[in-house]
């Protein structure tokens, strides 16, 4: 035999042994995904009600006119599929992605949207680990109302309600994974300032139904920069003592205290750590009102 005739056996020998190289990945779908059916909820008889953990990062307000906001969200998704997990003792590997049309998903929306739906951008994969566990982060535009307060009219709360649609109680509890709103990513908006936010569960009968479906609320609290257009144009109003105290004092707050001007990225960088967390220094009864 030559040299290349010997090559070839060698080879087609390595492939009679071994088979295809082993795939890690592909040994662990052919498991969980064997006879998986996504149209049914991932309760058990043990765990009856498949939690889902729930949260908002904000990300960039896109437009705000006072009474709407649009803003670019992440909304972290996590829940558990007990079907979808697998051993470590077995396979190597703690964790993989799926696209989210292949598996049960949970049919969270926003409630009180203007707009008919939440509009996701984009449709991410969803992490799957070897838990069982599932965290899903579809990027979302999302449009909501908002309200002014009757203290300060600088001031406004904008408020996401999301709840499962179809889902009573018992089948899907939505929980909070956090008491406010997440800032981590936020960018800043010239003319409107993250202040704060809350977040709090509650629960909602309906006349046809007697279970009760479970939401979550988010209150964000944005405050109207003074170096804003609109703000100019109040300013130029006949000067009250009041009204200039009023003013100097919102110019000192918005340059020492929560705003820099970043000039590498041109936007504005908040140092505000709190995220509707009590320790908030601010200055609603400083105004003239
Ligand atoms: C939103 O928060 C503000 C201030 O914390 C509060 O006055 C307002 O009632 C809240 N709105 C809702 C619907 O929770
Ligand atoms: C943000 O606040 C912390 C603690 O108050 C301070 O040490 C830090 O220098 C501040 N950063 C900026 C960019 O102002
Ligand atoms: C958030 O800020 C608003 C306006 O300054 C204030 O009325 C409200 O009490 C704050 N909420 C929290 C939880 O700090």
């Amino acid at each position: 035999m030559g040299f290349f005739t010997k090559l070839m056996f060698g080879i087609y020998l390595f492939f009679v042994v071994h088979g295809r190289p082993d795939m890690i990945e592909e040994e662990i779908l052919d498991e969980i995904l064997y006879n998986y059916n996504k149209l049914a909820r991932p309760g058990t008889i043990e765990h009856p009600t498949v939690k889902v953990e729930h949260g908002v990062n904000l990300i960039k307000i896109e437009e705000c006119d006072g009474k709407t906001l649009k803003a670019m969200t992440w909304l972290p998704i996590a829940w558990t599929d007990p079907r979808l997990a697998w051993s470590l003792d077995f396979y190597d590997l703690d964790a993989l992605t799926l696209p989210s049309d292949l598996l049960w998903t949970p049919d969270i929306v926003l409630y009180n949207s203007p707009s008919s739906h939440a509009g996701n951008a984009y449709n991410p994969r969803v992490y799957i680990f070897n838990s069982g566990s599932l965290s899903w982060y579809p990027p979302t535009t999302i449009t909501t109302n908002c309200e002014g307060s009757e203290i300060d009219n600088t001031v406004i709360f904008c408020l996401m309600r999301f709840g499962s649609w179809s889902y009573h109680g018992r089948a899907l509890d939505i929980v909070l994974s956090s008491d406010f709103v997440d800032t981590e990513d936020y960018i800043e908006h010239p003319e409107w300032e993250y202040v704060n936010s809350t977040a709090y569960k509650a629960v909602q009968m309906y006349a046809c139904c007697p279970e009760a479906y479970p939401y979550v609320m988010y209150n964000i609290t944005l405050r109207r920069r003074d170096n804003s257009q609109s703000y100019n144009v109040e300013t130029n109003l006949p000067h009250s003592i009041n009204g200039v105290i009023e003013s100097e004092e919102s110019k000192y707050n918005v340059n020492s205290d929560t705003a820099v001007l970043d000039k590498d990225s041109n936007t504005y960088q908040t140092n505000n750590t709190i995220s509707g967390k009590g320790s908030d220094t601010d200055n609603t009864d400083s105004g003239g009102k």
